[in-house]
């Protein structure tokens, strides 16, 4: 290869201003095909292509051989199976709809209520009207109305299908006082306690929640899988030598013997949603974009994905800046924008939410992985009052246990935008050995009875408006988890 022809690469990037990567430059050295490599340069300066660091990357590899991958052998192949992904109907909505909507989501979480032994026969609201005074009962029903009286006990106002009752919970009784006091409207909870007139006294105050005797699910050989999100390809924000960097270790070409041992361990990668910055997701947003074609945007993230060892199967749910609509459940990422993401072999994609299996081999279960981009987060941490004080947005995990609790992805009508399908699709009724999401860019993963709630992260570059409301995204980190374990690690790219 002639060092002339290299120079001259290399000179054409310091022309457009940019300050060519090392690990590229090393690339470039160790082209075996230069003349290949450079007269496939030469034609896209020819054809005005502006010359970035990810164009020198995909000349590479267009005339890179497909590399021989080499997985660990202990562990098994992928395989991935979809539980559950919505399927968007195409129906004109009514009025109807709302009201079978939350009917749907009460008699949902009732049925989980019922499961404890002091909820197992309620009464209807209608029936407790008619029950004498002081008598003892159970009731489920939805929060439609929370106040706080001058003398700072909660009422509640409680409706099921039969009617509604007032529930009083004393601020004397401190441990219930502390449950109720975060419950928000549209929340499906149980009570007991005394009938008054017209109120219940409540001597007890149930949320749906996750049993504690639920498993913790291993498998038997030491799979791994990794856990990204937001990775808003097209924005100027999107941190390219970061995300790089991850691709690299993902393809075992950087780290010690050691790392890559890990890395050739890995046959899950979960992606959370925003794969793409989008076009017009805000006003002005065309400024903040890199790529201004919405089309380009899932071509680059196709060939970024492209690069992942095969071996890796990817799992992917949509998030809000993806190209189409934005109401929960959001279907799975649309044929006509991201083809050429839906293309690649080893993708399996999901609706936005989305349930899968994974690594059931054997005879063995598997672990259900469920997917939640986490659009109704940010209303959930600034209005649960106790996760406010712990530090909001900065306590993802508080959000995530608080939504298991509630058995619900979004339990206040507010905290996202739906779509009030026959079925309350954000009902969590499928209890999860992973729950994963993204969207407030803040990574980690922490445990609550024996699920792992992962935050995936994000790709972009923190911006000064973000630092002036008080945000801070965690970007170019990935959690690993050993699945033989259940241990998580925080990678840094960054
Ligand atoms: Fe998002």
């Amino acid at each position: 290869m002639s060092d002339e022809k290299k120079k001259e690469v290399i000179k054409h990037f310091l022309q457009e201003g940019i300050l060519i990567n090392p690990a590229i430059l090393e690339k470039i050295n160790n082209i075996p095909e230069f003349d290949t490599f450079y007269s496939n340069f030469q034609k896209l300066i020819h054809e005005g292509v502006r010359i970035t660091n990810d164009t020198v990357l995909s000349v590479i590899d267009e005339i890179t051989p497909t590399p021989q991958w080499n997985p660990d052998p202990q562990v098994k192949d992928a395989k991935v199976q979809v539980k559950w992904s919505y399927k968007a109907d195409s129906s004109k909505w009514s009025m109807q709809d709302f009201i079978n909507y939350f009917s749907n989501r009460y008699h949902k979480l009732k049925k989980i209520l019922m499961k404890r032994k002091e909820l197992s026969s309620p009464s209807s609201i209608g029936q407790i009207r008619f029950k004498g005074d002081r008598e003892e009962v159970a009731a489920i029903g939805l929060i439609i109305d929370k106040q706080l009286t001058k003398n700072g006990n909660l009422i509640f106002t409680l409706e099921d299908p039969t009617g509604t009752i007032k529930v009083l919970i004393s601020k004397n009784n401190s441990q219930l006082f502390a449950i109720a006091k975060d419950s928000q409207l549209d929340e499906c909870v149980g009570v007991t306690g005394q009938v008054g007139d017209k109120i219940i006294f409540a001597n007890n105050f149930f949320l749906p929640d996750i049993p504690i005797y639920k498993e913790l699910v291993k498998t038997p050989d030491p799979a791994h899988a990794i856990f990204i999100s937001d990775v808003h390809v097209g924005s100027n924000m999107f941190l390219h030598d970061a995300w790089n960097k991850f691709i690299r270790w993902l393809r075992a070409e950087t780290g010690s013997e050691a790392q890559r041992n890990v890395v050739k361990k890995i046959r899950y990668l979960i992606f959370a949603g925003d794969l793409v910055e989008g076009v017009g997701i805000y006003p002005n947003q065309e400024n903040d974009l890199e790529i201004k074609d919405i089309y380009k945007q899932y071509e680059k993230i196709a060939q970024y994905l492209a690069m992942i060892p095969d071996y890796i199967t990817i799992i992917i749910c949509p998030g809000n800046h993806d190209a189409m609509r934005i109401a929960e459940p959001q279907p799975e990422l649309y044929e006509d924008y991201a083809k050429p993401v839906l293309d690649l072999p080893n993708v399996v994609s999901v609706s936005n939410p989305g349930m899968v299996n994974i690594h059931a081999h054997d005879g063995h279960p598997g672990l259900d992985i469920l997917l939640y981009h986490g659009y109704s987060y940010v209303f959930l941490a600034d209005q649960v009052e106790t996760i406010r004080n712990l530090g909001g947005q900065e306590r993802i995990d508080l959000v995530m246990k608080y939504c298991l609790q509630r058995r619900h992805l979004a339990p206040t009508h507010n905290s996202t935008q739906y779509l009030p399908t026959r079925e309350d699709h954000l009902v969590i009724d499928t209890i999860p050995d992973i729950f994963v999401s993204g969207h407030i860019h803040r990574v980690g993963s922490v445990n609550y009875r024996n699920i792992s709630m992962v935050q995936a992260g994000c790709w972009l570059e923190t911006t000064e408006f973000q630092e002036k409301l008080g945000l801070k995204p965690q970007p170019g980190r990935v959690p690993l988890m050993n699945l033989q374990t259940r241990q998580v690690k925080v990678l840094k790219f960054l």
